[in-house]
Protein backbone atom coordinates (compact mmCIF):
# COMPACT_ATOMS: atom_id res chain seq x y z
CA UNK A 1 0.00 0.00 0.00
CA UNK A 2 1.20 3.36 -1.24
CA UNK A 3 1.97 5.92 1.89
CA UNK A 4 -0.39 9.04 2.09
CA UNK A 5 0.35 12.40 2.25
CA UNK A 6 -1.42 15.75 2.92
CA UNK A 7 -0.65 19.00 1.43
CA UNK A 8 -2.82 21.57 2.44
CA UNK A 9 -2.89 25.45 0.46
CA UNK A 10 -3.05 28.52 3.30
CA UNK A 11 -0.65 31.13 1.83
CA UNK A 12 -3.89 33.20 0.47
CA UNK A 13 -4.24 36.46 1.99
CA UNK A 14 -7.93 36.19 2.73
CA UNK A 15 -8.75 40.25 2.44
CA UNK A 16 -12.76 39.80 2.73
CA UNK A 17 -11.75 39.20 6.56
CA UNK A 18 -10.65 42.26 7.30
CA UNK A 19 -8.40 40.90 9.67
CA UNK A 20 -4.99 41.33 11.29
CA UNK A 21 -5.27 37.67 11.91
CA UNK A 22 -3.90 35.37 8.97
CA UNK A 23 -7.41 33.54 7.76
CA UNK A 24 -6.57 29.90 8.44
CA UNK A 25 -6.02 30.57 12.50
CA UNK A 26 -9.44 32.51 12.66
CA UNK A 27 -11.84 30.02 15.17
CA UNK A 28 -14.54 28.07 14.84
CA UNK A 29 -15.67 26.15 18.07
CA UNK A 30 -12.49 28.22 19.63
CA UNK A 31 -10.22 25.92 17.05
CA UNK A 32 -8.22 27.13 14.09
CA UNK A 33 -10.08 26.51 11.08
CA UNK A 34 -6.67 25.07 9.77
CA UNK A 35 -6.56 22.38 12.89
CA UNK A 36 -9.52 21.05 11.28
CA UNK A 37 -8.28 20.42 7.93
CA UNK A 38 -5.07 19.15 9.95
CA UNK A 39 -7.14 16.72 12.07
CA UNK A 40 -9.06 15.26 8.91
CA UNK A 41 -6.17 14.74 6.76
CA UNK A 42 -4.38 13.23 9.90
CA UNK A 43 -7.46 10.77 10.88
CA UNK A 44 -8.09 9.79 7.01
CA UNK A 45 -4.21 8.29 7.84
CA UNK A 46 -1.93 10.91 6.15
CA UNK A 47 1.51 10.33 7.62
CA UNK A 48 2.60 13.96 7.51
CA UNK A 49 0.66 17.07 6.25
CA UNK A 50 2.33 19.98 4.79
CA UNK A 51 0.90 23.17 5.11
CA UNK A 52 1.91 25.85 2.63
CA UNK A 53 2.37 29.14 4.46
CA UNK A 54 2.50 32.91 3.02
CA UNK A 55 0.55 36.01 3.86
CA UNK A 56 1.77 36.01 7.90
CA UNK A 57 2.99 32.47 7.65
CA UNK A 58 5.19 33.60 10.56
CA UNK A 59 1.58 33.16 13.12
CA UNK A 60 0.64 30.25 11.25
CA UNK A 61 3.73 28.28 11.44
CA UNK A 62 4.05 28.81 15.57
CA UNK A 63 0.02 28.00 15.30
CA UNK A 64 0.13 24.56 13.86
CA UNK A 65 3.37 23.16 15.01
CA UNK A 66 2.25 19.62 16.29
CA UNK A 67 3.49 16.23 15.16
CA UNK A 68 3.87 15.13 11.78
CA UNK A 69 2.90 18.90 10.76
CA UNK A 70 5.99 21.19 8.58
CA UNK A 71 5.40 23.54 6.17
CA UNK A 72 6.82 25.10 3.07
CA UNK A 73 6.35 28.23 1.84
CA UNK A 74 4.97 30.44 -1.28
CA UNK A 75 6.42 34.09 -0.45
CA UNK A 76 4.56 35.39 -3.42
CA UNK A 77 1.33 33.74 -4.04
CA UNK A 78 1.59 32.53 -7.66
CA UNK A 79 -1.31 29.96 -7.90
CA UNK A 80 -2.34 26.96 -6.62
CA UNK A 81 -0.11 24.92 -8.35
CA UNK A 82 2.99 27.22 -7.71
CA UNK A 83 1.91 26.94 -3.88
CA UNK A 84 2.06 22.76 -4.53
CA UNK A 85 5.13 23.23 -6.20
CA UNK A 86 6.47 24.61 -2.72
CA UNK A 87 5.80 21.59 -0.88
CA UNK A 88 7.87 19.43 -3.53
CA UNK A 89 9.63 18.38 -1.04
CA UNK A 90 7.23 16.78 1.14
CA UNK A 91 5.73 13.76 -0.64
CA UNK A 92 7.72 11.42 -3.43
CA UNK A 93 6.82 9.38 -6.46
CA UNK A 94 5.11 6.40 -4.37
CA UNK A 95 2.84 8.54 -2.33
CA UNK A 96 -0.56 9.46 -2.71
CA UNK A 97 -0.76 13.14 -2.27
CA UNK A 98 -3.89 14.43 -0.77
CA UNK A 99 -4.78 18.22 -1.60
CA UNK A 100 -6.88 20.42 1.04
CA UNK A 101 -7.07 24.20 1.57
CA UNK A 102 -6.46 25.43 4.70
CA UNK A 103 -10.44 27.50 4.83
CA UNK A 104 -12.43 24.58 4.17
CA UNK A 105 -13.19 23.23 7.81
CA UNK A 106 -16.01 21.36 7.27
CA UNK A 107 -14.80 18.18 5.49
CA UNK A 108 -15.15 14.76 6.97
CA UNK A 109 -12.35 12.65 6.87
CA UNK A 110 -15.23 9.90 5.91
CA UNK A 111 -15.52 11.90 2.49
CA UNK A 112 -11.96 11.40 2.29
CA UNK A 113 -11.79 8.11 2.65
CA UNK A 114 -14.02 7.19 0.24
CA UNK A 115 -12.13 9.67 -2.19
CA UNK A 116 -8.96 7.79 -1.80
CA UNK A 117 -10.59 4.12 -2.25
CA UNK A 118 -12.31 5.65 -5.44
CA UNK A 119 -9.03 6.57 -6.19
CA UNK A 120 -7.49 3.30 -5.95
CA UNK A 121 -10.34 1.17 -7.09
CA UNK A 122 -10.16 3.08 -10.51
CA UNK A 123 -6.44 3.06 -11.22
CA UNK A 124 -6.51 6.62 -11.30
CA UNK A 125 -3.76 9.37 -11.38
CA UNK A 126 -5.66 11.65 -10.45
CA UNK A 127 -9.44 12.23 -8.50
CA UNK A 128 -10.79 15.38 -8.14
CA UNK A 129 -14.25 16.05 -5.88
CA UNK A 130 -16.84 17.70 -7.78
CA UNK A 131 -20.11 19.36 -6.37
CA UNK A 132 -23.12 20.55 -8.59
CA UNK A 133 -23.92 23.69 -6.79
CA UNK A 134 -27.07 26.13 -7.15
CA UNK A 135 -24.61 29.45 -7.49
CA UNK A 136 -20.94 28.38 -9.04
CA UNK A 137 -19.45 31.88 -9.65
CA UNK A 138 -16.10 31.93 -8.94
CA UNK A 139 -15.43 28.40 -9.26
CA UNK A 140 -13.72 26.33 -11.49
CA UNK A 141 -15.95 24.59 -14.17
CA UNK A 142 -15.60 20.47 -14.64
CA UNK A 143 -15.97 19.93 -18.43
CA UNK A 144 -16.72 16.40 -19.26
CA UNK A 145 -16.77 14.85 -22.36
CA UNK A 146 -19.97 13.27 -24.50
CA UNK A 147 -19.30 10.04 -22.85
CA UNK A 148 -18.91 11.53 -19.51
CA UNK A 149 -15.27 11.44 -18.72
CA UNK A 150 -13.36 14.49 -17.25
CA UNK A 151 -11.86 16.13 -20.47
CA UNK A 152 -10.63 19.17 -17.52
CA UNK A 153 -11.14 22.58 -15.33
CA UNK A 154 -11.95 25.54 -16.76
CA UNK A 155 -11.54 28.39 -14.14
CA UNK A 156 -14.61 31.01 -14.22
CA UNK A 157 -12.59 33.86 -15.03
CA UNK A 158 -11.29 31.85 -18.20
CA UNK A 159 -14.35 30.46 -19.21
CA UNK A 160 -16.87 30.86 -22.14
CA UNK A 161 -20.46 31.66 -21.33
CA UNK A 162 -21.62 28.68 -22.02
CA UNK A 163 -19.03 27.13 -19.62
CA UNK A 164 -19.92 29.19 -17.00
CA UNK A 165 -23.69 27.55 -17.39
CA UNK A 166 -22.14 24.59 -16.19
CA UNK A 167 -22.87 23.44 -12.63
CA UNK A 168 -20.45 21.37 -11.67
CA UNK A 169 -17.47 22.70 -9.96
CA UNK A 170 -14.42 22.01 -8.83
CA UNK A 171 -14.04 22.25 -4.71
CA UNK A 172 -10.40 22.11 -4.78
CA UNK A 173 -9.81 18.97 -3.35
CA UNK A 174 -7.90 15.69 -5.08
CA UNK A 175 -5.87 12.98 -4.25
CA UNK A 176 -2.84 12.52 -6.64
CA UNK A 177 0.02 10.11 -7.40
CA UNK A 178 2.89 11.13 -6.62
CA UNK A 179 4.76 10.46 -9.80
CA UNK A 180 2.54 11.94 -12.05
CA UNK A 181 1.91 15.04 -9.96
CA UNK A 182 5.42 15.58 -10.34
CA UNK A 183 5.67 15.32 -13.44
CA UNK A 184 2.55 17.81 -14.38
CA UNK A 185 3.64 20.44 -12.08
CA UNK A 186 6.83 20.30 -14.11
CA UNK A 187 4.76 21.39 -16.90
CA UNK A 188 2.90 23.86 -15.60
CA UNK A 189 2.27 27.15 -17.92
CA UNK A 190 0.74 30.57 -16.27
CA UNK A 191 -0.84 31.68 -19.92
CA UNK A 192 -4.39 32.25 -18.50
CA UNK A 193 -6.77 34.75 -17.64
CA UNK A 194 -4.87 35.61 -14.22
CA UNK A 195 -1.43 34.61 -14.78
CA UNK A 196 -1.58 32.01 -12.44
CA UNK A 197 -0.47 28.55 -12.54
CA UNK A 198 -3.01 26.32 -12.04
CA UNK A 199 -3.51 23.14 -10.44
CA UNK A 200 -6.38 22.48 -12.23
CA UNK A 201 -4.20 22.47 -15.47
CA UNK A 202 -2.18 19.61 -13.98
CA UNK A 203 -5.47 16.98 -14.03
CA UNK A 204 -5.60 18.11 -18.07
CA UNK A 205 -1.61 17.26 -18.27
CA UNK A 206 -1.94 13.82 -16.48
CA UNK A 207 -4.93 12.65 -18.82
CA UNK A 208 -2.98 14.06 -22.43
CA UNK A 209 -0.09 11.38 -20.82
CA UNK A 210 -2.45 9.01 -21.31
CA UNK A 211 -3.03 8.27 -17.53
CA UNK A 212 -6.64 8.47 -15.84
CA UNK A 213 -8.18 11.03 -13.99
CA UNK A 214 -11.42 10.47 -11.92
CA UNK A 215 -13.97 12.93 -10.67
CA UNK A 216 -16.02 12.39 -7.74
CA UNK A 217 -19.29 13.98 -7.04
CA UNK A 218 -19.91 15.23 -3.59
CA UNK A 219 -22.81 14.81 -1.96
CA UNK A 220 -22.67 17.31 0.97
CA UNK A 221 -22.07 20.91 -0.45
CA UNK A 222 -21.41 21.63 3.14
CA UNK A 223 -18.12 19.90 3.59
CA UNK A 224 -16.52 22.13 0.96
CA UNK A 225 -17.59 25.12 2.21
CA UNK A 226 -14.59 27.26 1.68
CA UNK A 227 -14.94 30.70 4.44
CA UNK A 228 -13.64 34.02 2.60
CA UNK A 229 -15.27 36.38 5.06
CA UNK A 230 -16.63 36.80 8.95
CA UNK A 231 -20.47 36.15 7.82
CA UNK A 232 -19.24 32.57 6.31
CA UNK A 233 -16.94 32.14 9.31
CA UNK A 234 -20.17 32.49 11.45
CA UNK A 235 -22.03 30.07 8.83
CA UNK A 236 -19.07 27.91 9.18
CA UNK A 237 -19.54 27.85 12.95
CA UNK A 238 -23.44 27.28 13.12
CA UNK A 239 -22.64 24.06 10.62
CA UNK A 240 -20.07 22.66 12.81
CA UNK A 241 -21.55 23.53 16.14
CA UNK A 242 -24.81 21.48 15.00
CA UNK A 243 -22.67 18.97 13.88
CA UNK A 244 -21.00 18.57 17.40
CA UNK A 245 -24.25 18.09 18.77
CA UNK A 246 -25.56 15.70 16.93
CA UNK A 247 -22.78 13.60 17.51
CA UNK A 248 -23.27 14.07 21.05
CA UNK A 249 -26.78 13.45 21.31
CA UNK A 250 -26.39 10.31 19.18
CA UNK A 251 -23.79 9.13 21.98
CA UNK A 252 -26.95 8.97 24.17
CA UNK A 253 -26.16 12.55 25.55
CA UNK A 254 -29.44 14.83 26.00
CA UNK A 255 -29.18 18.17 25.26
CA UNK A 256 -32.41 20.30 26.03
CA UNK A 257 -31.66 23.34 23.88
CA UNK A 258 -29.17 22.43 20.95
CA UNK A 259 -28.99 25.87 19.34
CA UNK A 260 -28.22 27.41 22.99
CA UNK A 261 -25.38 24.76 24.03
CA UNK A 262 -21.79 25.41 22.90
CA UNK A 263 -19.40 22.20 22.65
CA UNK A 264 -15.87 22.69 20.95
CA UNK A 265 -15.13 19.55 19.26
CA UNK A 266 -12.40 17.95 20.99
CA UNK A 267 -15.08 17.39 23.55
CA UNK A 268 -15.80 14.61 25.56
CA UNK A 269 -19.38 13.82 27.41
CA UNK A 270 -20.65 10.26 28.23
CA UNK A 271 -24.23 8.61 27.94
CA UNK A 272 -27.18 9.75 29.96
CA UNK A 273 -25.74 13.16 31.11
CA UNK A 274 -28.23 15.83 30.42
CA UNK A 275 -26.54 18.96 29.46
CA UNK A 276 -29.16 22.40 30.00
CA UNK A 277 -29.11 25.03 28.45
CA UNK A 278 -26.71 28.05 27.66
CA UNK A 279 -23.42 25.76 28.40
CA UNK A 280 -20.08 26.21 26.81
CA UNK A 281 -17.99 23.09 27.10
CA UNK A 282 -14.46 24.43 26.04
CA UNK A 283 -10.92 22.89 25.07
CA UNK A 284 -10.65 19.28 26.35
CA UNK A 285 -13.45 18.86 28.49
CA UNK A 286 -14.16 15.23 29.47
CA UNK A 287 -17.74 14.90 31.08
CA UNK A 288 -18.48 11.48 32.25
CA UNK A 289 -21.93 9.56 32.89
CA UNK A 290 -24.83 10.57 34.55
CA UNK A 291 -23.86 14.13 35.41
CA UNK A 292 -26.45 17.29 35.05
CA UNK A 293 -24.51 20.64 33.56
CA UNK A 294 -25.98 23.89 33.87
CA UNK A 295 -27.64 25.70 33.07
CA UNK A 296 -26.05 28.72 32.16
CA UNK A 297 -22.56 27.23 32.75
CA UNK A 298 -19.12 27.01 31.69
CA UNK A 299 -16.25 24.37 31.39
CA UNK A 300 -12.32 24.74 29.90
CA UNK A 301 -10.25 21.86 29.93
CA UNK A 302 -12.26 20.50 32.76
CA UNK A 303 -12.16 16.96 34.03
CA UNK A 304 -15.56 15.95 35.50
CA UNK A 305 -16.35 12.19 36.45
CA UNK A 306 -20.16 10.63 36.93
CA UNK A 307 -22.72 11.63 38.43
CA UNK A 308 -21.88 15.23 38.82
CA UNK A 309 -24.25 17.85 39.30
CA UNK A 310 -22.90 21.40 38.13
CA UNK A 311 -25.19 24.44 37.58
CA UNK A 312 -24.62 27.86 36.96
CA UNK A 313 -20.84 27.78 37.34
CA UNK A 314 -17.54 27.92 35.93
CA UNK A 315 -14.76 25.31 35.80
CA UNK A 316 -11.47 25.85 34.87
CA UNK A 317 -8.37 23.18 34.10
CA UNK A 318 -9.20 21.46 36.95
CA UNK A 319 -10.93 17.66 38.20
CA UNK A 320 -13.88 16.99 39.48
CA UNK A 321 -14.87 13.49 41.26
CA UNK A 322 -17.56 10.99 41.33
CA UNK A 323 -21.42 12.19 42.67
CA UNK A 324 -19.92 15.89 43.38
CA UNK A 325 -22.28 18.84 43.63
CA UNK A 326 -20.97 22.49 42.22
CA UNK A 327 -22.89 25.58 42.80
CA UNK A 328 -24.68 27.38 41.83
CA UNK A 329 -22.64 30.31 41.26
CA UNK A 330 -19.30 28.68 42.08
CA UNK A 331 -16.06 28.89 40.63
CA UNK A 332 -13.30 26.65 40.17
CA UNK A 333 -9.84 27.91 38.88
CA UNK A 334 -7.40 26.39 37.37
CA UNK A 335 -5.02 23.81 39.04
CA UNK A 336 -7.63 22.44 41.46
CA UNK A 337 -8.22 18.54 42.24
CA UNK A 338 -11.81 18.13 43.62
CA UNK A 339 -12.34 14.58 44.98
CA UNK A 340 -15.79 12.78 45.04
CA UNK A 341 -19.15 13.42 46.98
CA UNK A 342 -17.73 16.90 47.89
CA UNK A 343 -19.81 20.29 47.80
CA UNK A 344 -18.82 23.04 46.45
CA UNK A 345 -21.99 25.37 46.71
CA UNK A 346 -23.15 29.09 45.95
CA UNK A 347 -20.19 31.73 45.89
CA UNK A 348 -17.30 29.68 46.86
CA UNK A 349 -14.00 30.28 44.94
CA UNK A 350 -11.23 27.23 44.92
CA UNK A 351 -8.17 27.88 42.94
CA UNK A 352 -5.46 26.11 42.99
CA UNK A 353 -6.15 23.50 45.80
CA UNK A 354 -7.02 19.69 46.71
CA UNK A 355 -10.16 19.22 47.86
CA UNK A 356 -10.59 15.60 49.77
CA UNK A 357 -13.54 13.43 49.07
CA UNK A 358 -16.98 13.94 51.19
CA UNK A 359 -15.94 17.59 51.98
CA UNK A 360 -18.35 20.37 52.24
CA UNK A 361 -17.90 23.88 51.31
CA UNK A 362 -21.40 25.05 51.01
CA UNK A 363 -21.23 28.92 50.83
CA UNK A 364 -19.40 32.07 50.40
CA UNK A 365 -15.72 31.15 50.83
CA UNK A 366 -12.92 31.18 49.37
CA UNK A 367 -10.15 28.21 48.99
CA UNK A 368 -7.07 29.18 47.28
CA UNK A 369 -3.54 27.51 47.38
CA UNK A 370 -5.39 24.66 49.76
CA UNK A 371 -4.68 20.96 50.72
CA UNK A 372 -7.91 19.58 51.99
CA UNK A 373 -8.26 16.61 53.61
CA UNK A 374 -11.80 14.68 53.55
CA UNK A 375 -14.73 15.01 55.20
CA UNK A 376 -14.36 18.60 56.15
CA UNK A 377 -16.72 21.38 56.11
CA UNK A 378 -16.20 24.65 55.68
CA UNK A 379 -18.38 27.08 57.41
CA UNK A 380 -20.06 29.52 55.70
CA UNK A 381 -17.38 32.82 54.92
CA UNK A 382 -14.23 30.68 55.69
CA UNK A 383 -11.54 32.61 54.03
CA UNK A 384 -8.12 30.98 53.47
CA UNK A 385 -5.40 33.99 53.59
CA UNK A 386 -2.76 32.44 50.69
CA UNK A 387 -1.41 36.62 50.35
CA UNK A 388 1.02 38.50 52.47
CA UNK A 389 1.03 40.87 49.94
CA UNK A 390 4.36 39.80 48.11
CA UNK A 391 4.08 36.24 48.30
CA UNK A 392 1.23 33.31 47.91
CA UNK A 393 1.39 30.41 50.93
CA UNK A 394 -0.22 26.89 51.43
CA UNK A 395 -3.05 26.09 53.79
CA UNK A 396 -3.11 22.47 55.18
CA UNK A 397 -6.31 21.36 56.82
CA UNK A 398 -6.16 17.76 57.55
CA UNK A 399 -8.88 15.31 57.66
CA UNK A 400 -12.55 15.76 59.54
CA UNK A 401 -11.78 19.17 60.52
CA UNK A 402 -14.12 21.38 61.16
CA UNK A 403 -13.90 25.51 59.83
CA UNK A 404 -15.97 27.52 61.87
CA UNK A 405 -18.42 30.92 60.18
CA UNK A 406 -15.89 33.73 59.21
CA UNK A 407 -12.87 32.20 59.46
CA UNK A 408 -9.54 33.35 58.38
CA UNK A 409 -7.08 30.67 57.86
CA UNK A 410 -3.56 32.77 57.46
CA UNK A 411 -0.84 30.77 56.01
CA UNK A 412 1.26 29.09 55.87
CA UNK A 413 -1.07 27.50 58.06
CA UNK A 414 -1.59 23.90 59.44
CA UNK A 415 -4.82 22.31 60.65
CA UNK A 416 -4.17 18.83 62.09
CA UNK A 417 -6.89 15.79 61.99
CA UNK A 418 -10.50 16.24 63.52
CA UNK A 419 -9.49 19.84 64.93
CA UNK A 420 -12.71 22.79 65.22
CA UNK A 421 -11.92 25.96 64.88
CA UNK A 422 -14.51 28.58 66.35
CA UNK A 423 -16.52 31.11 64.13
CA UNK A 424 -15.02 34.00 63.62
CA UNK A 425 -10.98 32.63 64.27
CA UNK A 426 -8.08 34.52 62.62
CA UNK A 427 -5.77 31.42 62.76
CA UNK A 428 -2.04 32.26 62.46
CA UNK A 429 -0.58 29.00 64.52
CA UNK A 430 -0.77 25.74 63.32
CA UNK A 431 -3.53 24.19 65.20
CA UNK A 432 -3.28 20.70 66.95
CA UNK A 433 -5.33 17.12 66.33
CA UNK A 434 -8.76 17.17 67.74
CA UNK A 435 -8.76 20.74 70.08
CA UNK A 436 -11.11 23.60 69.63
CA UNK A 437 -9.16 26.79 68.37
CA UNK A 438 -10.35 29.80 69.02
CA UNK A 439 -8.66 32.82 67.80
CA UNK A 440 -10.72 36.22 69.01
CA UNK A 441 -11.38 38.39 71.50
CA UNK A 442 -13.57 37.45 74.37
CA UNK A 443 -16.91 38.80 74.41
CA UNK A 444 -17.36 41.13 77.61
CA UNK A 445 -20.93 42.84 78.64
CA UNK A 446 -21.06 46.47 80.32
CA UNK A 447 -23.64 47.10 82.61
CA UNK A 448 -25.90 49.98 82.87
CA UNK A 449 -23.93 51.48 79.47
CA UNK A 450 -27.06 52.75 78.04
CA UNK A 451 -28.47 54.65 80.98
CA UNK A 452 -25.13 55.95 81.28
CA UNK A 453 -24.75 56.94 77.71
CA UNK A 454 -28.17 58.92 78.29
CA UNK A 455 -27.27 60.59 81.27
CA UNK A 456 -24.43 62.16 79.77
CA UNK A 457 -26.03 63.17 76.54
CA UNK A 458 -28.62 65.41 78.53
C1 LIG B 1 -9.62 27.28 -6.76
C2 LIG B 1 -9.65 26.41 -7.99
C3 LIG B 1 -11.09 26.35 -8.53
C4 LIG B 1 -12.02 25.83 -7.43
C5 LIG B 1 -11.87 26.65 -6.17
C6 LIG B 1 -12.64 26.03 -5.04
C7 LIG B 1 -7.50 26.71 -9.07
C8 LIG B 1 -6.76 27.37 -10.16
N1 LIG B 1 -8.80 26.96 -9.00
O1 LIG B 1 -10.05 28.56 -7.08
O2 LIG B 1 -11.16 25.50 -9.65
O3 LIG B 1 -13.35 25.84 -7.88
O4 LIG B 1 -10.49 26.72 -5.78
O5 LIG B 1 -12.64 26.89 -3.94
O6 LIG B 1 -6.93 25.94 -8.31
N2 LIG B 1 -3.63 29.43 -2.34
C9 LIG B 1 -2.29 29.42 -2.00
N3 LIG B 1 -1.41 29.97 -2.85
C10 LIG B 1 -1.77 30.54 -4.01
C11 LIG B 1 -3.14 30.56 -4.35
C12 LIG B 1 -4.04 29.98 -3.49
O7 LIG B 1 -1.94 28.90 -0.94
O8 LIG B 1 -0.89 31.03 -4.72
C13 LIG B 1 -4.60 28.82 -1.41
C14 LIG B 1 -5.55 29.83 -0.81
O9 LIG B 1 -5.07 30.30 0.41
C15 LIG B 1 -6.81 29.02 -0.62
C16 LIG B 1 -6.74 27.97 -1.71
O10 LIG B 1 -5.40 27.93 -2.14
O11 LIG B 1 -6.87 28.34 0.60
C17 LIG B 1 -7.66 28.28 -2.88
O12 LIG B 1 -7.32 29.54 -3.39
P1 LIG B 1 -8.45 30.50 -3.98
O13 LIG B 1 -7.79 31.68 -4.54
O14 LIG B 1 -9.52 30.67 -2.99
O15 LIG B 1 -9.06 29.58 -5.10
P2 LIG B 1 -9.29 29.89 -6.61
O16 LIG B 1 -7.98 29.94 -7.30
O17 LIG B 1 -10.22 31.00 -6.72
CA1 LIG C 1 -11.83 30.51 -2.91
Amino acid sequence: MKNLKAIILAAGEGKRMQSKKPKVLHEICNKPMVEYVIDTAKKCGAEEVCVVIGHKGEEVEAAIQGDGVSVAWQREQKGTGHAVIMAEAAFSDDDDVLILYGDTPLMRSETLTSLMAIHKAEGNSATVVSAIVENSDGYGRIIRNQSNGFVCIVEHKDATEEERAISEINTGIYVFSGKELKQSLANLKNNNAQGEYYLTDCLEIILDNGNKVGVVVAEDEDEFFGVNSRMQLAEAAKIMKDRINAYHMENGVTLIDPDNTYIDSDVEIGMDTIILPGCVLEGKTKIGEDCKIGPNSRMTDLQVGDGVIFQNSTGLESTIGNNTTVGPYAYIRPNCTIGNNVKVGDFVEVKNSVVGDGTKIPHLAYVGDTDAGEKINFGCGSIMVNYDGAKKHRTTIEDGVFVGCNVNLVAPVTIKKGAYIAAGSTITKDVPEDVLAVARARQSVIAGWKTKRIEKKS
